[in-house]
């Protein structure tokens, strides 16, 4: 064989070898203008635009170190399943008004095979904008921005990354299909207003697993449309627990249907696993198939209540009862400590009463005694 055709031969094996191992390929935000303590605004989105349209799988890598990001949208659809790797602390400005209102911070829409990765922090740097914030008692407010917004994106993986100190919810999940958050980190302290771990609406199979939440509101919450959701080895604390709705404050809310809590820790939350509904609205939907096993609980003041009357700050009135119907819900082998005497509550609607809800090894003290249960228009099968 003469020495040109093994040359080829090789370069060939080679190339074939770099196929196999599918090398995804990379997107330094370094080569793209960004420097440490910089804005890397331009920088993502050239380095985005890039690797979205690359035929190969594509990673966006944004390496150690501290960043400053304005807000921005990642949309597709790309050509090949892409990455956004950050190991940085990306850092969104402090004052709330420089994101022009925009719902979220940072939005990632419409891609199909997307994963977001890495040891990094996105620190939102609510600090200021918690002090605005009054969104929680009134309905006619300042737009304040979260820092995730996951728009219709299929088959996505969050993993590793924190977010951190948002202004407002952490993560908004809206109009996706398989998507899952695992070691995934949510931080924020228990004061700071709005600030929900992840809220999750129209959307169809998003799993949480092993992932700590601890923030100022809802840990998990689910908003309408949301379908086969499974949480699995979270915990909770401190915040506001884990919560199904508010429903029934708008007309066109889509049905809830198909929840699994397992195995999870709630840590001195205001409420542990929760389903409420808005009193006198015209909705009439149905939550189904609701099942929460294996939960401890330490210190959580409403460890298991369904409150079909919710009605913060007055905001409605309490004309008729809710109409939205709850059907299937079991909890089993819940156990812990409640810091209310109250610590099981079932609080159904009196014009559709809840159907099919099973309360089994339900192990709940209250300063060292059995914890009290209210029930209204509701029969639970215990067992
Ligand atoms: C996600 O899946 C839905 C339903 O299959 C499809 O209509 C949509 O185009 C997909 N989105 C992307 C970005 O691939
Ligand atoms: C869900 O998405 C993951 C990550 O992209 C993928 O590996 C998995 O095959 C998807 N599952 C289904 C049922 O499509
Ligand atoms: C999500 O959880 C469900 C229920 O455990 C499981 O069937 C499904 O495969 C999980 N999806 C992914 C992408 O891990
Ligand atoms: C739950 O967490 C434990 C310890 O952190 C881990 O060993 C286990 O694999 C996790 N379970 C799942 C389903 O990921
Ligand atoms: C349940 O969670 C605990 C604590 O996080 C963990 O140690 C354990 O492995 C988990 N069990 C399963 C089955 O995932
Ligand atoms: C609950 O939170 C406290 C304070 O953060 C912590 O010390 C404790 O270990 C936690 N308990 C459990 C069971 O996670
Ligand atoms: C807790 O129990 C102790 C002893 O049984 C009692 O003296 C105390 O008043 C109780 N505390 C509350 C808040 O009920």
């Amino acid at each position: 064989m003469d020495s040109q055709l093994k040359r080829t031969i090789s370069a060939l094996l080679l190339w074939l070898t770099s196929c196999i191992t599918a090398q995804s390929e990379v997107f330094d935000i370094s080569k793209y203008g960004a420097t440490l303590n910089g804005d890397i605004t331009q920088a993502m989105t050239n380095a985005w635009y890039d690797a979205c349209a690359s035929t190969t799988p594509s990673k966006v890598m944004i390496p150690k170190g501290i960043f400053k990001l304005n807000q921005i949208e990642l949309k597709g659809p790309c050509i090949s399943p892409i990455e956004v790797h950050v190991d940085g602390i990306i850092q969104a400005p402090q004052d709330p008004t420089q994101l022009n209102g925009d719902a979220q911070w940072i939005k990632f829409t419409y891609i199909n095979f997307f994963t977001l990765s890495g040891r990094g922090t996105f620190d939102g740097q609510g600090a200021i904008a918690w002090k605005q914030n009054n969104c929680w008692k009134s309905n006619h407010c300042k737009k304040i921005s979260m820092n995730f917004g996951f728009g219709f994106l299929n088959n996505t993986i969050i993993q590793g990354i924190t977010s951190k100190d948002s202004k407002n919810f952490h993560v908004n999940v809206l109009g996706c299909n398989n998507i899952t958050f695992t070691n995934f980190n949510i931080i924020a302290p228990a004061t700071s207003p709005n600030t929900d771990g992840i809220h999750i609406g129209r959307s169809i199979h998003v799993n949480i697993t092993n992932t700590n939440i601890a923030t100022g509101d809802d840990c998990i919450s689910l908003g309408d449309g949301s379908k086969q959701i499974t949480v699995l080895n979270v915990t909770c604390g401190p915040g506001h627990g884990i919560s199904v709705g508010s429903l029934g404050k708008y007309l066109n809310e889509e049905p809830v249907e198909g929840f699994t809590v397992k195995n999870c820790t709630l840590n001195n939350t205001d409420n542990g696993l929760r389903i409420k509904t808005w009193p006198s609205t015209l909705v009439t939907i149905t939550v189904s198939d609701m099942h929460f096993e294996d939960i401890k609980m330490v210190n959580v003041k409403n460890p298991i209540i369904i409150d079909q009357e919710y009605c913060p700050w007055n905001q409605c009135t309490k004309e008729g009862p809710s109409k939205i119907k709850i059907s299937k819900v079991t909890f089993k082998s819940i156990v812990g400590t409640s810091a209310t005497q109250e610590g099981v509550i079932l609080d159904c609607s009196s014009g559709v009463p809840c159907e099919d809800v099973v309360l089994s090894d339900i192990d709940l003290t209250f300063n060292g005694t059995i914890v009290a249960t209210k029930l209204a228009n509701v029969k639970p099968i215990m067992s």
